[in-house]
């Protein structure tokens, strides 16, 4: 066993290795075996960079004892979806498309007996992706917060067929990894993007019509109402392009109108500025690639 594993540490698999996926597979890392999947080998090659980058991080700052070399032998990474599915956990990633989502789980229900298999979306039902399985019992959603190596809370969603046992092997995958989970019921946006996206959509309008510069928006917010995080900061954080896709399926799943993104989000997103990934979003980051 080496240094920071867990003996009894369940295999991961990650689907979907963008912004969250490649934050998800390092958290786990830090705990036992994880398999990284995405369909885009650039994705693979800019997440094993990142996750080398944010451990030496962790390392300087002693948020972790597992030696980089430990960590980056315990994640392999795949273009095959099968080799993810073969695990005792696997954390869906993929982009925040419900059409999309749905075929890769049709992929995912080949899985063993006994795998947990997790949906982490910002807003598409659980009750929607369980079409895809002929057994729905074992899939249930675990949004994580960005970063899922320093935000060690999730929402654990339990869709209308989540079993109990599901939801029990998953709270003690999520213990054992060092996660706490708040479980909560099933709904475009569960609990906090059913909030939050409509903020971020409120306070890019505040932008656009002049009201108040981005800075400014986010520190009545940090300053004033105490968030560690403006709403506009954390957009660029989560990535425009998802907040886009995330107001979309709101609107597609709600039916209402008020969710549909912001004319300022569009433009920002059209213009290539998709936040702290791409250098620019709101705010500048610099060389950016977080
Ligand atoms: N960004 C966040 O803060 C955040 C937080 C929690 C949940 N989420 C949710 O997680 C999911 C991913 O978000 P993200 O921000 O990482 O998006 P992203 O665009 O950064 O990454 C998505 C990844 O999925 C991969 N992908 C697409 N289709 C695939 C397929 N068929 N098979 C394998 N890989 C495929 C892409 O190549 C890409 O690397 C979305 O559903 C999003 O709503 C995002």
């Amino acid at each position: 066993m080496s240094v920071g594993q867990i003996a009894h540490a369940v295999s991961v698999g990650v689907v979907g290795a963008g912004q969250i996926g490649r934050t998800v597979a390092h958290a786990f890392a830090e705990h036992g075996p994880v398999v990284l999947m995405d369909r885009d080998p650039d994705a693979l090659a800019q997440a094993t960079a990142a996750i080398r980058r944010a451990h030496l991080a962790r390392l300087l700052r002693k948020a972790t004892t597992v030696p980089g070399d430990v960590l980056m032998e315990r994640i392999t990474t795949t273009g095959d979806l099968h080799r993810a599915a073969t695990a005792g956990l696997v954390v869906e990633n993929v982009t925040e498309d419900a059409e999309l989502k749905l075929a890769v789980h049709r992929g995912l229900a080949a899985a063993p007996p006994g795998t947990v298999i997790a949906a982490n979306t910002s807003v598409i039902p659980i009750s929607f992706l369980a079409k895809a399985h002929e057994d729905p019992g074992r899939l249930l959603g675990l949004h994580f917060m960005i970063p899922a190596t320093e935000i060690r809370t999730v929402e654990l969603i339990t869709g209308p067929a989540t079993a109990q046992a599901t939801a029990e092997r998953a709270t003690r995958i999520l213990d054992d990894a060092g996660f706490a989970a708040v479980t909560v019921g099933d709904g475009p946006g569960f609990v906090a993007n059913r909030v939050l996206m409509p903020m971020v959509n409120d306070a890019a309008a505040l932008v656009r019509t002049g009201v108040a510069a981005p800075a400014d928006v986010d520190a009545v917010f940090t300053a004033c109402n105490g968030h560690r995080l403006g709403p506009l900061a954390t957009a660029d954080l989560i990535g425009l392009d998802t907040v886009v896709h995330s107001l979309r399926m709101l609107v597609r799943f709600t039916g209402e109108e008020r969710f549909q993104p912001d004319p300022l989000l569009l433009r920002l997103v059209g213009e290539g500025r998709s936040g702290r990934k791409a250098g620019r979003g709101f705010f500048s980051y610099g060389t950016g690639a977080a």
